[in-house]
């Protein structure tokens, strides 16, 4: 660990250690109370929406070779992990490179479930490599990867953590130009195609983490059904979940005119601004293709009209999280990943221990729903509907544990392990799980109601088991 870093991560263990003190001085994480600001700043007015280009349709992938050609690329990076490297979507892209006469190096070394190491070894074959564009063809996984590695090959004196999100990093916003990245998703979850956002597991602190930057987001999306077709289940069922929390979560985040502190400069505007107009037209409709499609996609590898609708309702809900942000399932999501003992993903076919990303956010999404409706019944009520709840005469201040109980069969239908506990963790863990949860301000800060450190525990303790 260079000095540098480790002087950061040593101030940042001793700001951890202070915010987990419980006096009520520090027992806050979030001090804004809706709809008022913290003294001398204002909230925001405006929102910007940023998406990548994106194209969809069944074979499209064809078209990659092309695409680059008309780019001008000389010296292309072609990125996957090595599960995917032996799988017909990574075929598929080598073939339309050749025919094109495109000159490519493949990177194949991607972790899945990325780590600040498995970053910078991508980043260092991208230094070397002094490529012209870059082709990520995966999910998240791959594609966040993809993303730094163009990022800081682009921007090669900078420190990694320069760009990370404070309070991990220093947040420092991009100015540097990047190369063309386009982004062929295998998945359908994280929407990441569509979005200026890498997640990495910043194994120091044992958290999760990211880069986020309207100037990382991919030049274009290549949304090709057919890849979905070889997803193993789980790898459905997980990736579903994601997109399922990343409606839900943007849908029901702090409206951005709530947001603070106001930029004064729009570079400095996050990408995660709140729930907006535009935003909750793709949150709602992705969740409605979810209600549809999700149960279907992972019983039926053959079905492919649902897995072919998961694979845009991912992009929708990308679209719409990438602008609005996710909130409390994410933020605790992180410590859930990053603390994993020995917890084994069926179907994932790698050898570290990992928690799913989609698993760890859908796992304590019944309890975050039921902590955050009363800021909002109505939007949390109609998103039950969606997902099948009878609503005709429920009452507003039953919003919660209808959206919960109606998340609690969604999941038992699709055989998800039963909280927290099943999946290693006890209540031993939880102020492990809290400290983790305390530097995601990013995303905590948006949910639409604060929460104390005792909050936090709690929604931990009420997640451990689901049935
Ligand atoms: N950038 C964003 O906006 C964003 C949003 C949410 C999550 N994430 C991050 O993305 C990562 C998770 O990504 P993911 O859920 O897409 O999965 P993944 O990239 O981690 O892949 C999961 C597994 O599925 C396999 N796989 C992928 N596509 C396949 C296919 N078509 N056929 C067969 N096997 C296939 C992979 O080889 C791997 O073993 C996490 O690190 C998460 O934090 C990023
Ligand atoms: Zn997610």
């Amino acid at each position: 660990m260079a000095a540098a870093t480790r002087a950061r991560v040593a101030h940042l263990l001793r700001q951890l250690q202070r915010a987990a003190c419980q006096c009520p001085t520090h027992s806050h994480t979030y001090s804004q109370a809706l709809g008022l600001a913290p003294s001398g700043k204002t909230t925001d007015y405006a929102f910007e929406m940023a998406v990548s280009n994106i194209r969809y349709g069944a074979g499209v992938t064809k078209e990659v070779g092309m695409d680059l050609q008309n780019m001008g690329a000389k010296n292309v990076c072609l990125m996957t992990d090595k599960n995917l490297s032996q799988l017909p979507p990574v075929q598929m892209v080598m073939d339309s490179l050749v025919k094109n006469g495109i000159n490519f190096k493949m990177y194949d070394n991607v972790r899945v479930e990325p780590t600040d190491r498995s970053f910078m070894e991508a980043i260092e074959f991208a230094k070397k490599g002094v490529f012209d564009a870059y082709v990520a063809v995966g999910g998240g996984s791959t594609m966040d990867t993809c993303k730094a590695a163009n990022l800081y090959a682009s921007s090669p004196h900078s420190d990694f953590l320069d760009y990370v999100n404070a309070p991990i990093g220093m947040g420092k916003p991009v100015s540097v130009p990047l190369k063309p990245l386009i982004a062929v998703p295998t998945t359908s979850g994280t929407g990441s195609e569509t979005t200026g956002v890498a997640i990495f597991d910043y194994e120091h602190l044992k958290v999760k983490t990211g880069i986020a930057s309207r100037a990382i987001k991919p030049t274009l999306g290549l949304i090709d059904p057919l890849h979905t077709l070889h997803m193993p289940d789980r790898v459905v069922a997980n990736s579903g979940f994601d997109v399922l929390c990343h409606a839900l979560e943007s849908y029901t985040a702090l409206p951005y005119h709530m947001r603070s502190p106001c930029p004064s400069n729009p570079i400095t505007r996050p990408a995660y601004q709140g729930s907006n107009p535009v935003s909750d037209i793709w949150a709602v409709h992705a969740l409605r293709i979810v209600a549809k499609y999700l149960k279907r996609a992972v019983r039926n590898p053959d079905d492919l009209e649902a897995r072919s609708n998961m694979h845009l309702a991912s992009a929708f809900a990308g679209i719409g999280f990438g602008n609005a942000g996710v909130h409390l399932c994410h933020g605790m999501s992180y410590p859930i990943s990053g603390l994993v003992k020995t917890y084994k993903a069926k179907d994932y076919n790698v050898d570290h221990p990992l928690v799913p990303h989609g698993l760890s956010v859908v796992l304590t999404s019944p309890a975050v729903f039921t902590f955050t409706a009363q800021m909002s019944p109505e939007r949390h009520l109609e998103t039950a509907e969606i997902l099948g709840a009878d609503t005709r005469t429920a009452r507003i201040p039953d919003a919660g544990p209808i959206l919960a109980d109606t998340l609690r069969k969604f999941l038992f239908d699709l055989d998800v392990d039963d909280g927290l506990a099943a999946i290693g963790y006890s209540k031993a863990d939880i102020p492990a799980l809290v400290k983790g949860t305390l530097p995601q301000e990013r995303v905590t800060k948006l949910a639409p109601r604060p929460q104390s450190e005792e909050d936090l525990s709690a929604l931990f303790e009420a997640s451990m088991k689901l049935y």
